[in-house]
């Protein structure tokens, strides 16, 4: 989608970290904006900086789960109804929880799993049968490195990134085979950045609890993954001006930190031996 100006951009995480940026990204390209996530005081704090940054910008946000399909109904709902339409869809909002995988519980799994795997299928489900109406559009789905390189202590997070990537390629060609050329797909897939996504357990709900106890193993691979995310050399910003250059290219693949594309290399090398499992940390002393 080359022309952003004018046009609607939903976010969905766009309380924090890298949805807060693509707002502002979006709306230095004169874009509306509807933001969605379960944070409302990081949502208002999103709106004061995009009006500090972009006085004007025409801004609504909504308390949205996106682990639940009628909330994210009720987003596109309000897009038709606010906006007229949606053309831009950021399906962003993520969490992370550690530890070794028959450590998780089901409440792990249910919590993992409804946000970064579900939450993208609704968005799906909601807004492309609007967009294949409008006639264009454009989605972007936040994967992530751990999509395609599956670092230890990180299962269930690694599960719905790579479920997120399949889903991806696959809306792809769902679009290519009804002739939808005019609705675009990008998946984003970097590594580690600074955010608050260490602290991801602030918005866990309640009837989710993290009960599962904190082992060694568990501490340890929280402490390994709060030093990476904080040493990211990459800023959400960069990650967010990156996407909206490759909606505006039509770009299907997005890797911020091109190291990940020679780990991908090797993994399919690795694949191609047949003999063991490819390590993502085997370079790392
Ligand atoms: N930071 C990294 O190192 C990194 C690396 C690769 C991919 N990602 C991905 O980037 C995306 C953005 O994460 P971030 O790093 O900006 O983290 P963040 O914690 O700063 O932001 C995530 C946002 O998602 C929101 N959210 C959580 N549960 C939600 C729900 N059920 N419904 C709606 N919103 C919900 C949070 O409130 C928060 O505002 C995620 O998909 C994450 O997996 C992050």
């Amino acid at each position: 989608m080359k022309e952003l100006s004018g046009k609607v951009a939903v976010i969905t995480g766009a309380g924090s970290g890298l949805g807060r940026e693509l707002a502002l990204s979006c709306a230095r390209r004169g874009m509306r904006l509807l933001l969605a996530d379960v944070d409302e005081p990081g949502m208002a704090e999103t709106v004061r900086l995009v009006e500090e940054a972009s006085p004007g910008t025409e801004t609504e946000v909504m308390r949205v789960d996106v682990s639940k399909l009628e909330q994210v109904e009720a987003l596109a709902q309000r897009a038709r109804e606010r906006f007229g339409g949606a053309h831009l869809l950021f399906n962003n909002a993520g969490v992370s929880c550690g530890g070794p995988l028959w450590e998780h519980t089901a409440a792990d799994w249910q919590w993992v799993l409804g946000v970064n795997l579900n939450g993208v299928a609704w968005g799906i489900k909601a807004f492309v049968p609007l967009m294949l109406e409008q006639g264009e559009g454009h989605i972007v789905n936040t994967a992530s490195a751990a999509g395609w390189v599956y670092a230890p202590g990180s299962g269930i997070y690694n599960a719905s990134k790579a479920a997120v990537v399949a889903i991806s390629e696959t809306l792809y060609f769902d679009l290519k085979d009804v002739g939808a050329d005019n609705i675009g797909v990008t998946v984003l897939s970097p590594a580690y950045f600074p955010t608050a996504i260490v602290d991801a357990e602030r918005n866990r709900p309640p009837e989710l609890a993290d009960t599962a106890p904190m082992t060694e193993a568990r501490r340890l691979r929280n402490e390994r993954v709060r030093y990476a995310v904080q040493r990211g050399r990459i800023s959400a910003a960069e990650i967010a001006e990156m996407t909206l250059e490759a909606v505006e290219k039509n770009q299907f693949y997005v890797f911020p930190h091109k190291k990940i594309k020679a780990l991908i290399k090797a993994r399919a090398e690795a694949a191609d031996q047949e003999i063991t499992a490819f390590d993502t940390l085997a370079d790392r002393k």
